[in-house]
């Protein structure tokens, strides 16, 4: 995902941009760039492809004094990573930068426009110059900036966060969106800011304004903000938001990557989650959630992309093992593809960590529109989603999740999906409850064994590596750890490139088999439950033609040590004679942690950009 950040006030704006554009560089990006108006009365555009430190270098090569700039991180989508597509993009005249996250989906059509009728000539391949060059024209009609960009938003169409500066307007920065955020943040100092991603702005305020779809913001450089409605033009009033949260932190804590350090930090979130949600006497609250959202409910629908969508697969099987109601789950991209089917009866569950992922806000957005209620289980209160569902909103407070790769934020997703379906199991008396109490109870003693398990991370790095050079792994997890073996295979595959496929473990003598081979590794969750000999079957099957088996068991196990090649020993589980059915129910909190820590492990080995995988943004704010 593309970040923009801003500047306008009484300091040189350059520290500002380069600093803000730090706290975005966790969220991926190819490219990067700033445009300071300098005292001289023109605008500098400095912008390199690669790492920002290039950018950094090149504006060690003159010093920009101005006080008001732009700045951006870009993932390509249209254009390929290059200088001359990294943004800040120009008009023709250098009248006016901007910087552009989203899509514009009439790029095409006005871009012919403008070569035919202006005789415009571009100079990058990008959609994003196009936004540039209509405000150049609208400048040369002698409007305001202002004034041009109201113009301009009813031209363009596709999703857009935009941030603008012109030598004619030489003391205002100009905002829009349209399904993509940019906040305002308001400093100390009458500075103003601006950024598509509010941890940039933490470091300086935490007074915040979410700009609203199709709205204009004007910044000043005393301070002055205004905001007008898009569609007349009409000054409105702003709503200014406390965030709660602390600056991001981008001290990794002694370790080596922030995914190491975020992995780890998953037994204090747990803990956290629990004393948030679960009082002294057992009952669990969701202070953030409205009472009446469950009122006429009849369909639950969960959605989500990635790992919040196995997040998310595991709170279908939660919710129908505890609540008994039946729960359907679909990729937010693939209810997009088709017409939405909800109403005013169906729950929808949207799970996304960054709260920004365009594919879930569309779903979103669209079964809003069809009068479903919505509940948002996101990492940021601060996000587009979490505005969405106003009082339905459970927030998983894992702290800014800064690796690309979904750890931390996974498993917090999951534990208050296990809550939500304890806290409905004990409205609809689906189980008995003294086997919910003896649940909740035992969820208290997960941090801990998830402490030991961590702790064991040396010695999976030393039982994966010599696996390095193989091209194809195959996960393998039944039941609730079906969803682990997939999210898995996720983070093997974007964390070390390498191919990795999660299978329902049943599902491996319906076709996948035959992929098996002695260079096909499968790797298998068994823990102790009900599904512990089934899976084991299936990874026998496997290894009996050639595949090298590999597999998580717990210290207690027997019969799987003797099949497997290599194992990955975790602690053994909570379990009760009385209430065996429900020990898989703990497994995944467990199992997750050894997948998560051979992916990083290898991908550290094989010299991968771990917290920044290639191709890859933490939060995909285009479809
Ligand atoms: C997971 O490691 C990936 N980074 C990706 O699949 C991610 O989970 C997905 O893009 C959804 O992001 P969200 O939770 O912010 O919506």
């Amino acid at each position: 995902m593309c970040g923009i950040v801003g500047y306008i006030g009484q300091d040189n704006a350059l520290d500002y941009l380069i600093n803000s554009l730090r706290v975005l560089e966790y969220r991926g990006y190819d490219s990067s760039g700033i445009a300071i108006y300098s005292p001289e009365g023109h605008i500098e555009i400095i912008k390199a492809k690669g790492k920002l430190n290039n950018l950094i270098e090149l504006t060690k090569q003159n010093s920009q004094k101005g006080k008001i700039g732009i700045g951006h991180t870009r993932w390509a989508t249209q254009g390929i990573p290059s200088d001359i597509n990294a943004h800040p993009h120009a008009d023709s005249d250098s009248e006016v930068a901007i910087v552009h996250n989203g899509i514009i989906h009439n790029f095409h059509e006005l871009k012919e426009e403008l070569i035919k009728n202006s005789q415009i000539i571009f100079t990058s391949d990008t959609d994003s110059e196009v936004i540039a060059h209509l405000l150049g024209l609208e400048l040369k009609k002698g409007l305001s900036l202002k004034d041009s960009m109201l113009n301009i938003i009813k031209k363009i169409k596709g999703s857009y966060a935009l941030a603008a500066i012109s030598k004619s307007d030489p003391d205002t920065i100009i905002l829009t969106c349209h399904d993509a955020p940019i906040v305002i943040g308001i400093g100390k100092e009458k500075d103003l800011f601006c950024a598509s991603d509010s941890a940039a702005l933490l470091q300086y305020t935490n007074k915040i304004i979410r700009l609203k779809d199709k709205q204009v913001a004007q910044l000043k450089p005393n301070g002055e903000f205004l905001i007008f409605d898009g569609k007349t033009s009409k000054q409105i009033a702003p709503q200014i938001q406390v965030l709660n949260a602390d600056p991001v932190s981008l001290d990794k804590a002694g370790y080596k990557h922030f995914l190491l350090k975020e992995i780890n930090e998953q037994p204090a979130i747990l803990r956290k989650l629990l004393a948030h949600h679960l009082n002294d006497n057992l009952e669990i609250e969701f202070p953030e959630l409205d009472k009446t959202l469950l009122d006429n409910i009849n369909r639950i629908l969960i959605c989500g992309c990635g790992t919040a969508f196995y997040a998310g697969l595991m709170g279908k099987i939660v919710l129908e093992t505890l609540a008994k109601i039946p729960v359907e789950i679909e990729f937010a991209s693939e209810l997009l593809s088709r017409e939405i089917l909800v109403d005013p009866k169906t729950l929808v569950i949207a799970i996304s960590q960054s709260g920004e992922t365009a594919d879930t806000l569309l779903a979103v957005k669209a079964a809003l529109k069809k009068g479903a209620k919505l509940l948002a289980i996101t990492n940021r209160p601060d996000s587009t989603l979490s505005a969405l569902a106003e009082r339905a909103n459970i927030f998983i407070q894992a702290g800014i999740e800064v690796s690309v790769a979904a750890t931390k934020s996974f498993t917090a997703q999951m534990f208050c999906l296990y809550l939500f379906a304890i806290k409905l199991a004990e409205n609809y008396k689906s189980i008995p409850s003294e086997q919910l109490n003896w649940l909740k109870n035992e969820l208290r003693y997960l941090p801990q064994i998830m402490e030991q398990t961590l702790a064991r991370g040396e010695t999976y790095r030393e039982k994966i590596l010599p696996y390095a050079q193989l091209k194809a792994f195959v996960f393998l997890g039944r039941s609730f750890n079906y969803p682990i073996a997939l999210e898995g295979a996720l983070k093997f595959k974007e964390l070390t490139y390498i191919q990795a496929t999660g299978y329902a473990a049943g599902e491996m003598k319906h076709g996948p088999i035959a992929t098996i081979d002695e260079t096909t590794p499968t790797l298998s969750i068994l823990l102790p439950g009900l599904t512990y000999h089934k899976t084991l079957h299936n990874c026998i099957e496997a290894k009996t033609r050639g595949a090298p088996s590999l597999g998580i068991i717990d210290d207690s196990d027997k019969e799987a040590r003797q099949e497997l090649h290599t194992i990955f020993e975790v602690p053994a589980l909570p379990f009760s004679e009385e209430y065996k059915d429900f020990q898989d129910l703990f497994s995944p909190f467990i199992s997750v942690l050894p997948l998560q820590l051979i992916a990083y492990y290898l991908a550290e080995h094989l010299g991968k950009d771990v917290d920044q995988p290639r191709n890859l943004a933490k939060s995909v704010t285009v479809e």
